[in-house]
């Protein structure tokens, strides 16, 4: 028994076929021969190829309809097309398709077995990535969205009329950090007509402009230095389904103008390319910054805010949904319990006061820290304030309306070392709770040289809630 990759050649060339076979089988491959699609079809479930390499030309039903047959049978298999020299659509038709790429005849043997090896990984990849995406479909109590309060009530609604819709404009998903934009942004996509196609989650923040670009539209082999080959670019990847930009605040100017035209035409250029392609892609972007305001300072494009801010979908902080506080409590509430196997079940009264009372400046995601310790620490059944352990200085004043922490200053605080204190508190001569943490956090900095990963060790506390910590107070990582 061979041990090594399984290729599927589809043709009705036999003598090239026999070749291909012959070479493959000397390299250590397992290679079977088809003479033709339905051939072919018969062959997958014994086969079970890693890697099919098909002519786009064959009697019968053609290489385009026979990767569509093994894409529903099981789109891990790579797929790789075979054209005559001169006849190009077909490939392009096939790689919309999902083929991983195509080879001109007359064939190199050579380059051909290097394809597929690296359809093969490539395949390995979508494997990996279709099991994640039914597993997150099945986590589906996560991607329920909680939240009966009306102002929550009024954006489930509007969600739920976006995934209704198969053709839309781009939605602009906005609200503070831990709102939730990104759970609304899959669940959109999981409960519509294209939730089986794929969802691309992309953060741009992550890349520079430049290296962004070729993410998003791909490149042609020789388009710089390292393009040894042509790639495929992520507007392309989520063909028939969705692209969600996430942060889309941090694109540099330079390429917005390049994602308006392919918002405006549905069009994508690769880097280095010369022909437009065509994509049926929706689009969704979050954002937690007022883009209507960096736009009138010209640090984000108006027109592309305008395009994007067609439909609206603004989360609110938590702090404005009444009791949806204390259903999300109960809902971490149950769900660390049962994870840690702990036996906590209750908020204590003044635990409850307490959540209502608190401005959530990391709104959800805030939450769901604050509950996942307190289950950790709980003693008793019922989770008290001191467990809870909801820092003074974030609560609001009886009374007050206005939200004392906004998230959207902290992240434009960001690097500015200024003392930023609280209005909870008058400035008097005794340190406020807020100075003091700002100097222990400074000092566990200081002592580590400004390791995060120490510095929350020295201080007892998780990296994350340290990352947080600074951002409040300013503290450039
Ligand atoms: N209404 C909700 N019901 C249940 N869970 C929620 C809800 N809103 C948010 N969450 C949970 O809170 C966490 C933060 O949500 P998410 O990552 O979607 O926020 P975000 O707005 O994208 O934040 P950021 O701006 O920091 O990227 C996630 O674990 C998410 O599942
Ligand atoms: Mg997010």
């Amino acid at each position: 028994m061979s041990t090594g990759p399984a290729i599927l050649i589809v043709d009705d060339e036999r003598t090239l076929a026999r070749a291909i076979r012959a070479y493959l089988t000397e390299a250590g491959y397992l290679a079977e021969v088809a003479d033709d699609a339905e051939a072919a079809l018969a062959l997958l479930p014994a086969l079970r190829p890693d890697v099919i390499v098909t002519d786009v030309r064959l009697p019968g039903m053609t290489g385009i309809d026979l990767l569509r047959k093994v894409r529903e049978f099981d789109p891990g298999i790579a797929t790789v097309v075979m054209t005559a020299h001169g006849t190009i659509e077909g490939a392009v038709e096939a790689i919309k398709l999902g083929a991983f790429d195509y080879l001109k005849k007359p064939l190199d043997l050579e380059e051909l077995k290097l394809m597929v090896d690296r359809a093969r990984q490539a395949g390995a990849r979508e494997q990996e990535l279709s099991y994640y995406r039914t597993r997150a479909v099945r986590d589906l109590p996560f991607a329920d969205l909680i939240g009966r309060s009306p102002a929550m009530q009024a954006v489930l609604e509007r969600a739920r009329h976006i995934a209704a819709l198969d053709e839309t404009p781009p939605v602009l998903i906005t609200g503070e950090t831990g709102t939730g934009k990104g759970l609304i942004a899959r669940t959109i996509h999981t409960s519509g007509a294209r939730g089986n196609q794929p969802f691309i989650d992309v953060n741009c923040t992550a890349l520079p402009g430049s290296l962004m670009e070729a993410e998003l539209f791909g490149y042609e082999r020789g388009a710089f230095t390292d393009a040894k080959e042509s790639k495929l670019g992520l507007f392309e990847a989520a063909e028939g389904g969705f692209i969600f930009l996430d942060e889309i605040g941090d694109v540099e100017l330079a390429l917005q103008g390049k994602l308006l035209k392919a918002i405006e035409e549905r069009v994508v250029r690769r880097v280095g390319g010369v022909r437009d392609r065509k994509i049926d892609v929706r689009i969704l972007a979050a954002t937690n910054r007022d883009l209507e305001q960096e736009s009138a300072r010209d640090r984000f494009r108006r027109d592309l805010y305008f395009r994007l801010a067609v439909i609206l979908l603004r989360l609110p902080p938590l702090r404005e949904r009444g009791d949806d506080v204390l259903l999300l409590a109960e809902h971490y509430l149950q769900r660390f319990a049962a994870k840690y196997g702990r036996d906590v079940r209750r908020l204590h009264p003044e635990s409850r006061a307490q959540l209502l009372a608190y401005a959530w400046p990391g709104n959800v995601r805030e939450l769901s820290h604050v509950m996942e310790r307190a289950v950790l620490w709980a003693r008793g059944g019922e989770v008290t304030p001191a467990e809870l352990g909801l820092p003074d200085a974030g609560r609001r004043p009886s009374g007050a309306l206005e939200p004392l922490v906004r998230t959207g200053e902290m992240a434009v605080s960001l690097g500015d070392t200024g003392e930023r204190r609280l209005p909870v508190e008058p400035a008097g001569e005794r340190p406020t709770l807020e100075a003091v943490e700002r100097s222990l956090l400074e000092q566990a900095l200081r002592e580590t040289g400004g390791n995060q990963t120490r510095a929350a060790q020295r201080l007892g506390i998780s990296r994350d809630t340290l990352r947080y910590r600074m951002k409040k107070h300013g503290l450039g990582g």
